[in-house]
């Protein structure tokens, strides 16, 4: 049996899960996301794009300060303007990272750059040695590599090592690409690009036709040891890969693809449920891991077996994300003892205005339903006191 190879979790909810249609957080809310994904364990927690708002700017800088587990991103286009900027943001954090993209496919240098191949390659080269005198950690993203000339992105990718880029990323901008030729890719780009067995390869996924979690996990077999993901898969269009789903298809099927991440598991429902009440994006009763049905069985057949043996139709213990089995904790009998002690078991710490706010909502909320569940419970003490 092979070692666990060990996979570092790119999280970009904040920055590619806010480009989500019609998503805007202010820096309060991207402040306690971001200290949420820490409690999680994410390895990388993609701040923003410092140069694009005043506003990101500041929610970059402010994550920067506070952070000190995970490394702090900040995205920049391949230019110095933007690269300064996303410095002046990131310079304070424990463990700061640069991450710069540029185009490669044809259709984009063309359309959207208007470049030519030698110019993006300049432009790689030189903002990535720029970023490289600040920063010495450094991430390249080739966007829309999936749809590139793979000859090309090879030497894209050869130019931005040289330059001094430590992580090197395969965008799938559009989620264009298969499984298995995503792996065919990778596997190239690792036998032909001189010095890539020094850097971090990563994988970013988009969901357009559903593949994201399947494209990323073949990225891992491929080679790829970071991996690009959102909470509850928020993103452009159909969003980027889910990152409670990916996480626990790698510890769920450890035996067949051996691997390890630094994810907290029973953090993964409290961060998604947060994520959703923050964001006011409702997670679907059958989206996996974290959606009410997840763990519900209805048919009488499953409910028996269920009951003898769990393992019978769960691949996953609700527990093992933070989920109570059943889920029915409180209803409009119970008192205030019970509620606080819910809060407590649920790992929530409410003390004097603001649980005395969350048990009356709670009242109130318990009076129009006949079972208040956890998801209930972790709304209300997520909600904004201002507005109970
Ligand atoms: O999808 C994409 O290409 C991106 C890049 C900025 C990495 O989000
Ligand atoms: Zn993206």
């Amino acid at each position: 049996m092979h070692e666990p190879r060990k996979i570092k979790i790119f999280d970009t909810t904040l920055r590619d899960g806010e480009q989500a249609p019609g998503l805007n957080l202010n820096v309060d809310e991207k402040l306690e996301i971001a200290l949420q994904l820490e409690k999680l364990g994410v390895d990388y927690i993609e701040a923003g794009f410092p140069i694009s708002s005043t506003g990101d700017f500041e929610a970059v800088r402010t994550i920067a300060g506070a952070v000190k587990n995970c490394a702090v991103v900040g995205l920049c286009r391949a230019l110095p303007g933007d690269i300064d900027r996303a410095w002046e943001a990131l310079r304070d954090a424990a463990h700061p990272r640069i991450h710069i993209f540029i185009a490669s496919s044809d259709l984009h240098m063309e359309y959207k750059l208007n470049m030519t191949r030698e110019q993006v390659l300049e432009a790689a080269r030189t903002s990535v040695r720029h970023a490289a005198t600040l920063c010495k950690d450094v991430q390249f993203s080739a966007e829309d590599a999936t749809r590139s000339d793979p000859a090309f992105l090879g030497q894209l990718f050869a130019a931005a090592i040289e330059a001094g880029a430590t992580t090197l990323c395969i965008a799938d901008t559009v989620g264009y690409s298969m499984p298995e030729e995503l792996a065919g890719l990778i596997v190239y780009l690792r036998n032909t690009v001189p010095g890539i067995e020094n850097v971090q390869l990563a994988i970013h996924c988009h969901n357009d036709m559903g593949l994201a979690v399947a494209n990323s996990l073949s990225a891992i077999q491929a080679g790829c040891t970071q991996i690009d993901v959102t909470i509850n898969g928020l993103g452009e269009r159909a969003g980027n890969t889910p990152l409670e789903e990916l996480v626990m298809a790698l510890y769920v099927r450890k035996s067949y693809l051996p691997t390890e991440t630094n994810i907290c598991h029973k953090q993964i429902y409290r961060t998604c449920s947060l994520v959703s009440s923050i964001c006011n994006i409702p997670l679907p009763p059958n989206k996996p891991i974290v959606g009410a049905n997840a763990f519900r069985h209805e048919s009488g057949i499953h409910q028996h077996g269920v009951m003898k043996n769990p393992l019978t139709y769960e691949i996953i213990s609700p527990e093992t994300v933070g989920v109570k089995r059943n889920g029915i904790v409180l209803g409009k009998h119970s008192g205030r003892h019970a509620f606080e002690e819910r809060l407590l078991e649920m790992g929530i710490t409410l003390s004097g205005e603001k649980l005395e706010n969350a048990f009356r909502r709670f009242k109130e909320l318990a009076d129009k339903k006949q079972y208040v569940l956890d998801r209930d419970i972790e709304a209300l003490a997520n909600e904004k006191m201002t507005a109970i």
